[in-house]
């Protein structure tokens, strides 16, 4: 499973890359608009692409097919590692045809139903991006859609990428990991939590307490 960082935030990409975990980053306007990069937006992304050698998901703002294949047209030019997120709407596919055969990678976001990401991975997106947290949050099972994922995109050979997104805690992972998503992206805090097991820690304690005591 790859690991993305769901992230603008320089120190915390340069923490995670110095750990050797990290395979990309993802960012999204809410992202960058907390790190005060609304204006830098193409400096951030550059940025990102000097620290961590995989994608870097930079999501256009426009909603108008024109205007994305604008915006997508350059971000592409920033650095080979960009991919160009869209959102899930007809425009968005539109222009994840038009930029896929021009192989320029597209990460389809905002996916929340299984018939979504079939258009998406039929337009030939590099990866699409379910919202599992975020279908938790309104009582729908957020894991459930990544099975069905899992299933159909094998059933049809699909070379589209499962990035789970909208993670909010470490049993997302797990279980998205059991289903085989190719990639979680993962907010900081969450990639912390991982480390965490209190055993771990009673057990250095203990080590170091019968070392001192020896
Ligand atoms: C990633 O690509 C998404 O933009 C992100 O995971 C959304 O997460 P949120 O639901 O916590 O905002």
């Amino acid at each position: 499973m790859k690991f993305f960082l769901d992230s603008a935030n320089i120190n915390e990409i340069e923490e995670i890359a110095s750990l050797g975990l990290l395979d990309g980053v993802t960012t999204n306007p809410s992202l960058v608009a907390k790190e005060n990069g609304q204006k830098d937006f193409n400096k951030i992304i550059k940025k990102i692409c000097k620290i961590v050698k995989g994608p870097v998901s930079a999501e256009v703002i426009s909603t108008k097919y024109e205007n994305m294949i604008k915006e997508a047209e350059i971000l592409s030019k920033i650095d080979k590692n960009v991919v160009i997120k869209l959102p899930m709407t007809k425009d968005g596919i539109k222009a994840t045809s038009y930029l896929s055969k021009k192989k320029i990678p597209v990460n389809v976001t905002l996916i929340f139903s299984a018939s979504q990401a079939l258009l998406a991975a039929k337009a030939g997106a590099a990866y699409v991006s379910p919202f599992v947290g975020r279908l938790d949050d309104i009582s729908s099972n957020g894991i459930n859609l990544i099975s069905d994922l899992s299933e159909i995109f094998l059933n049809y050979g699909f070379h589209t990428e499962i990035l789970v997104a909208s993670i909010r805690n470490p049993i997302h992972i797990i279980e998205s990991a059991k289903l085989g998503a190719d990639v979680a992206t993962l907010p900081y805090s969450v990639l912390i939590q991982l480390f965490n097991h209190p055993l771990t820690d009673i057990g250095i304690e203990k080590f170091l307490k019968d070392w001192s005591n020896k």
